[in-house]
């Protein structure tokens, strides 16, 4: 019999089992046989009473005034930090990633946090003169109402925060369904939100299937926001469903991000860049480099010592600080990432390393794929298009600066972007010319900063960018207030010509 604790969804100040009376698994992905927890399989109705308790909150929370909205946020940050430790071996039991990675996630929500704390005594708006006499002018950052914020499972607890903290400094009430692979993280967050003073109904949890609780999301009025993380196909499926009823629609996708190496860089430092951009977090990162675009005239020396760098890899339990690289998500993101390299190979891209499940000695019981790397990739072969969402590189020769930024571009993503350089000229014409939401000069596509946008162009997203300040108008709605205190009517654009 198992002993696994059973998680609860939270509802309305209450951690209340789902209606269905059913519960699913949640294991560690290292060591199947490790069951970390029973969640709950909710119901539409399990949703929708989430919405009603949310919706039912909002007229009291969008009143509260925002820096005391704030200060909650920031008394959640601050025991993220103190369970920053707990968390992050959660985490990487629950997702595999390693613990220095899991504790980073952690530290990304802690930091969102305090950032956004301070914004609940800034949301700034704008005065500016009338062209009337005795007129004034404002403008004013309002609350939108419930928000549905669907998060992955590769950035358990700072996706939900660059969603949730924002959500809340602006007066907007949350419903958080995490993705099944990862419940426990977002059982944790909602620990943190309850001892810090959020009121019941601000926020709630409801675990479960896309199809059953995304779906009631989507299809409820009372919902204005949903916010997403994930597949450009699910993507596109929430914001078909969002169309009828004009919900604000963030939607943060796919990426097929690359590292240009120009024949002037520094190729010590780029070779680190690639081998923790792909290999990192399994390759399971939106900004993960699935790409290296590297100069034809140092393609020699570069794969052969990419090569004898990533064959050394240690893959584990990322419990193991000796450990690199963790598993992947789930047996059926191992299938996906087997079916790419078939592909690659029968496409014709040399493989280089890797290219097979691992499962020797101790990681026979986890979903384990060896770190790979394709040369000899050209830029129309499908391993050089898709997002694989692994441990999967693949490497495509150029010639100058501008043909790596013509390939860079010609992808249907534009999430990350790196180039190595030691020419500042180049560097700002990359600067320039890459099309994707962010860029890294000298530094690899991962590693955003969570008080700078975050978002892509193209099918990576859909205009909306997350963290800094550009989140807030997602989460906010613009008033514009004009005050007449000249007693008497006074008309714009026609007493004034
Ligand atoms: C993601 O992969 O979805 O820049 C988010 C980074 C992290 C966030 C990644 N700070 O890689």
């Amino acid at each position: 019999m198992s002993k696994a604790p059973v998680y609860r969804n939270f509802i309305a100040g209450q951690w209340v089992d789902s209606g269905s009376g059913e519960s699913f698994e949640n294991r560690n992905p290292a060591n199947r046989e490790d069951l970390v927890g029973l969640f709950q399989s909710s119901s539409a109705a399990d949703t929708r009473a989430a919405i009603g308790a949310a919706a039912a909150a909002y007229e009291r929370w969008r009143k509260t005034p925002a820096p005391k909205r704030a200060e909650i946020v920031f008394r959640i940050g601050e025991i993220l930090r103190r369970e920053k430790e707990r968390f992050a071996r959660d985490m990487t039991r629950e997702m595999g990633k390693v613990l220095a990675e899991t504790r980073g996630d952690v530290q990304e929500g802690i930091d969102t946090a305090y950032y956004a704390a301070g914004e609940g005594r800034r949301l700034f708006g704008q005065t500016t003169p009338s062209e009337l006499p005795d007129k004034f002018m404002m403008s004013v950052r309002l609350p939108v109402g419930v928000a549905a914020l669907i998060t992955p499972w590769n950035f358990p607890m700072a996706i939900a925060t660059w969603k949730m903290f924002p959500a809340l400094v602006c007066g907007d009430t949350v419903v958080l369904k995490p993705a099944t692979d990862t419940p426990l993280s977002a059982v944790h967050l909602i620990e943190a939100c309850v001892e810090a003073g959020v009121p019941a109904g601000v926020v709630n949890l409801v675990t479960g299937a896309g199809r059953t609780v995304g779906s009631a999301l989507l299809e409820d009025d009372r919902v204005r926001i949903v916010s997403f993380t994930g597949s450009t196909e699910v993507g596109r499926l929430i914001n078909r469903a969002c169309a009828d009823n004009f919900k604000r629609v963030s939607l943060e996708m796919g990426g097929k991000n690359a590292i240009l190496i120009l024949e002037d860089a520094n190729l010590d430092l780029a070779l680190e860049g690639v081998v923790w951009g792909a290999f990192g977090t399994t390759g399971q990162r939106c900004t993960a480099t699935s790409r290296v675009i590297v100069d034809r005239k140092l393609m020699k020396p570069f794969l052969e010592r990419l090569g004898a760098r990533a064959g050394q890899l240690k893959l584990g339990d990322g419990l193991d600080p000796s450990v690199e690289v963790g598993p992947l998500i789930n047996e059926g993101q191992l299938a996906t990432v087997d079916k790419f390299v078939q592909i690659g190979k029968d496409e014709g891209a040399r493989l280089l390393c890797g290219g097979q499940r691992r499962s020797d000695g101790a990681l026979a019981k986890g979903s384990f794929y060896a770190p790979t790397i394709f040369a000899d990739v050209g830029p129309e072969m499908t391993i050089a298009r898709e997002e694989i969402f692994g441990p999967v590189l693949s490497v495509i020769p150029c010639s100058g600066l501008e043909d790596a930024v013509r390939i860079s571009n010609d992808v249907a993503y534009g999430l990350s972007s790196a180039l190595y350089t030691q020419d500042v000229n180049r560097a700002f014409a990359a600067m320039r010319d890459l099309d994707a939401g962010i860029t890294y000069i000298n530094a690899s596509t991962i590693g955003a900063e969570v008080h700078l946008p975050f978002g892509g162009t193209k099918q990576t997203g859909n205009g909306h960018r997350e963290a800094g300040t550009a989140v807030l108008d997602l989460y906010t709605e613009w008033k514009s207030i004009y005050v007449d205190f000249s007693g008497k009517l006074q008309k714009a654009q026609i007493d004034n010509q």
